[in-house]
């Protein structure tokens, strides 16, 4: 028998321990603990052997609902102990000795193991509970999914390239006091949501990341030498036809040459150019300086200031400044409809599927649910006006596009966050939102005359614009 079993321990403790906890509430806490500590372990062994339930609320009930339950259980039991032991000592019924405790009656002595085992239980069942509570929380699945004012970020995140980055890698740093920042703004924000006057949409730029340097470079490293980049963009005309053209365009993406030069759309920008917005977006951008190599400054400024350094702050230009969109790329109707058109998810071959699709998508629904029936019956309705033979030969495809409408619809567009095409632009290129072009606009000049170029062949070779069938695909073999 374990030496801390010996008598003292026994009269001092286990005596009075079980005198007391034989109490209604001491008896429910051990049960609550039990059913959620029984509950968990079970949920546990099915996660080892079959997928995880995909649920967001599941992953609440589990991660932290049963684990604040079987803690709750067990600081239920002191409290009864403790309110059995004043109501007897107020009655007077306090023993003078606690009934016996006989070591040598075996049940008695194995009610002592089974107390002891599940001490040890319960210390291991509140350790993993921590710990998956906490990397629960840190999940993709309980930032985006479990929060439905997180909705159509968590929608652009699940088809972004960062898909299978935690949401945490990014807006939260690691450590205890950026650990402690985020659990506080997260507080703050359960209150919004719970009082109902969190913003819809939510603002963008998020005011409190960190610097997007120390973000990213976590993972990309901007000395890689990108050198060029094919980009290939496919448009359709509103004809019957949906005539398709393409652009084909080489970008000097650059970085970090082989001489140590820094060049191209990557090398020239980072760490030496700041710029002050005059709008909460950073879309309108009237004033840009860089540092030179000899630490001079050159201030470029739009013709409107008149020379004046606007207010605002001066912020250091970074990824974000272009990659603000990195994770939760939102894109305009055209976009989203020629990228699904050129892949074949929406058929060119049905006629002004263009025009009718745009239309469609850009129309006012009041649910992404409304959207959801409306979409397809009205493009079979349209079919069924307008070209019948199409609805009774090309039956499939018609159905595969309304889907296919409804998915880029719901992609992109949030009514219930008031979040709709064009709410968060990008800031890449040039051809849907200002982008580059917030500072490429050819009226940024500084006093010696120079200005941030506009130049079309400084961030591109252009190959192709908007040609039918461009020869440069088929000498580059992509294309027949
Ligand atoms: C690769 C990094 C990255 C990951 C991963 C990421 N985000 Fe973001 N997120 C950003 C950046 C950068 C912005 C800021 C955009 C800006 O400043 O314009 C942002 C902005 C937001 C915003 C503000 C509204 C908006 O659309 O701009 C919300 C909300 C958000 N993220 C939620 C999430 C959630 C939820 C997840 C996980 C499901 C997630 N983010 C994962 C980088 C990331
Ligand atoms: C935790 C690691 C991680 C962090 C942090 C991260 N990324 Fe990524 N990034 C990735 C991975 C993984 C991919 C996907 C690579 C692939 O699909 O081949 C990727 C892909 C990309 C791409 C390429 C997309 C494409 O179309 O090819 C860009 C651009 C990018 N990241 C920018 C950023 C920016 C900007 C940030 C900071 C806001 C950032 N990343 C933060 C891991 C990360
Ligand atoms: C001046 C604007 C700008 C800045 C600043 C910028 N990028 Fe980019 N980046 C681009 C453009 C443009 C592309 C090409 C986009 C495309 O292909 O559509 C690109 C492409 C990329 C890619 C994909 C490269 C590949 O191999 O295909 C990654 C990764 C990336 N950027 C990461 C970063 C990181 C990390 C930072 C900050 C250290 C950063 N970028 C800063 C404009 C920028
Ligand atoms: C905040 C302002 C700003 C934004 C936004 C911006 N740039 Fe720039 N860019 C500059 C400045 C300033 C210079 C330096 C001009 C100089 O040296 O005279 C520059 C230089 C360049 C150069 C080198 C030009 C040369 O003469 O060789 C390229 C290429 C370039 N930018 C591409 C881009 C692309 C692509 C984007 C969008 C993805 C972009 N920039 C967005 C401010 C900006
Ligand atoms: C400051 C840099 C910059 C300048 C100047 C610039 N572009 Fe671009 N352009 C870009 C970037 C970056 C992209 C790629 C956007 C993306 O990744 O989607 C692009 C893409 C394009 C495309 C591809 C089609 C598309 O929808 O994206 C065309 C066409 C184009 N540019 C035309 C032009 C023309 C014409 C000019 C001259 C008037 C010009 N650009 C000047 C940066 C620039």
């Amino acid at each position: 028998m374990p030496t801390f079993l010996s008598l003292r321990f026994r009269e001092h403790w286990v005596r009075p321990a079980l005198f007391f906890g034989n109490n209604p509430i001491s008896l429910a806490g051990g049960a609550i603990t039990t059913a959620a500590g029984v509950t968990m372990i079970g949920n546990w062994l099915m996660e080892m052997f079959a997928q995880p339930h995909p649920n967001p609320y599941l992953g609440i009930i589990f991660n932290l609902i049963l684990p604040a339950l079987f803690v709750l259980g067990l600081l239920i039991i002191p409290v009864g102990i403790f309110i059995r032991h004043q109501s007897l000592l107020k009655a007077g019924k306090i023993p003078a000795v606690y009934p016996k405790v006989d070591f040598n009656d075996r049940i008695f002595r194995h009610g002592v193991d089974i107390v002891l085992v599940a001490t040890i239980i319960n210390f291991l069942v509140v350790s993993m509970a921590s710990y998956r509570g906490a990397a629960y929380m840190d999940s993709p699945q309980f930032c985006g999914a479990s929060c439905h004012v997180m909705h159509p970020e968590y929608t652009a995140y699940k088809i972004s390239p960062h898909s299978h980055v935690a949401c945490v890698e990014c807006h939260i740093g690691s450590g205890a006091r950026s650990y402690f920042a985020a659990k506080v703004d997260g507080t703050k924000q359960l209150f919004e949501v719970a009082f109902n006057t969190y913003s819809r949409p939510i603002p963008s730029p998020v005011q409190n990341l960190r610097p997007a340097r120390v973000i990213c470079e976590g993972c990309h490293t901007p000395a890689k030498f990108v050198g060029e980049r094919l980009l290939v963009k496919s448009s359709f005309a509103d004809d019957e036809q949906n005539t398709e053209t393409q652009s084909v365009v080489v970008l000097h993406l650059g970085g970090l040459d082989g001489l140590s030069h820094l060049t191209g759309i990557h090398g020239v920008h980072l760490g030496h150019i700041e710029y002050i917005a005059t709008d909460e977006s950073r879309t309108t951008i009237p004033w840009v300086s860089k540092r030179n190599p000899d630490g001079s400054e050159t201030a470029f400024t739009a013709s409107s200031l008149n020379g004046a350094t606007p207010k605002g702050e001066r912020r250091l230009m970074d990824c974000i400044d272009c990659h603000n969109r990195a994770a939760h790329t939102f894109v305009t109707a055209e976009e989203a409809l020629n990228s699904a058109m050129a892949i074949g998810a929406i058929s060119p071959s049905l006629p002004w599927v263009h025009k009718e699709g745009l239309v469609l998508l850009k129309a006012t629904y009041g649910s992404q649910a409304d959207a959801s029936t409306r979409i397809p019956a009205e493009l079979e309705a349209f079919y069924r006006s307008s070209n019948p033979d199409v609805l009774s030969s090309k039956a499939d495809l018609v159905k595969a596009a309304g889907k296919e409408l409804v998915t880029l619809y719901s992609q992109n567009v949030f009514p219930d966050m008031k979040v709709t095409w064009g709410t968060h632009p990008n800031h890449i290129g040039h051809m849907s939102y200002p982008g580059c072009f917030r500072c490429h606009d050819g009226d940024h000049n500084a006093k010696d005359g120079s200005s941030i170029p506009q130049d079309c062949a400084v961030c591109h070779n252009l190959l192709a614009v908007d040609e039918s069938k461009p020869k440069v695909l088929a000498d580059l073999g992509i294309q027949q």
